[in-house]
């Protein structure tokens, strides 16, 4: 697909008391999402030059459309998908054929966020963020700059993560990223050598802290962009 793609974000909120997330995590939430989307963010100038050709302006738009609220003592609520489910306590989607839903919650175990990929039902499609890494927060500490968010929508719009989820042999299905070992954590120091390859360790699909992830690739611009075409599971965004 060809063109800026317009995405309207509803926010399902269920917090444990009224007020817990903020109007300026819901804003810069948003603004996130734009920057790193648009390649419009404060670290890009720190790509190496090793990639500096391969990095993409995505070119989609994030829109804020509604914000549903309820309150839920719930201490942990999991990666089942309860929180989508309303006889579960949760807030349903709003039509995911046009609308990017995340949901904000509480989801223990040491969960940032989760993704549906494309494919899946509608009842349950899109991202949920953990309340204290939605948006610009203190909480989060270094995930507390809202790229959860951009980590998880590159998932709900067909990124796998940039090692693959295997060892060297393992694929992305992104023929410009290099091929990983395994997850890189914390702020790597370039150049990180694995696989015989310098591991593109700044890419969103990592799991690096979110200082310290700043590229989508060509090819993974590609990969999402294929979505929104005519039969393509998003299409319903574009028309
Ligand atoms: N699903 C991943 C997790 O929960 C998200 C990682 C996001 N990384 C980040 N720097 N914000 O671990
Ligand atoms: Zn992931
Ligand atoms: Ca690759």
């Amino acid at each position: 697909y060809e063109g800026t793609i317009t995405i309207p974000v509803v926010i399902n909120i269920i917090e444990q008391f009224a007020g817990q997330v903020t109007q300026n995590q819901i804003n810069s939430q948003i603004r996130i999402l734009n920057e790193d989307f648009q390649n419009n963010n404060t670290n890009t100038s720190s790509v190496p030059s090793e990639f500096s050709g391969l990095v993409a302006d995505v070119d989609v738009t994030f829109v804020l459309g509604s914000v549903n609220r309820i309150t839920n003592t719930k201490a942990s609520w999991g990666t089942n998908d309860a929180m989508k489910i309303p006889s579960q306590g949760g807030i349903a989607p709003t039509d995911a054929t046009r609308n990017l839903n995340l949901w904000v919650c509480e989801i223990g175990g040491g969960i940032l966020g989760y993704a549906q990929f494309p494919g899946g039902s509608n009842a349950t499609d899109g991202v949920v963020i953990g309340t204290d890494f939605f948006g610009e927060t203190n909480n989060g500490g270094v995930y507390g700059k809202g790229r959860t968010a951009t980590h998880e929508v590159g998932h709900w719009l067909n990124l796998r993560h940039i090692w693959g989820d295997g060892r060297c042999n393992r694929d992305d299905f992104v023929a410009d990223t290099p091929t990983s070992d395994a997850p890189n954590y914390n702020c790597p120091s370039y150049p990180t050598v694995n696989c015989r390859s310098t591991d593109m360790t700044m890419n969103y699909m990592d799991y690096v802290q979110d200082d310290c992830m700043y590229m989508f690739t060509s090819g993974q611009n590609d990969r999402m962009r294929a979505l929104f075409v005519a039969g393509g599971s998003k299409e319903g965004f574009v028309n």
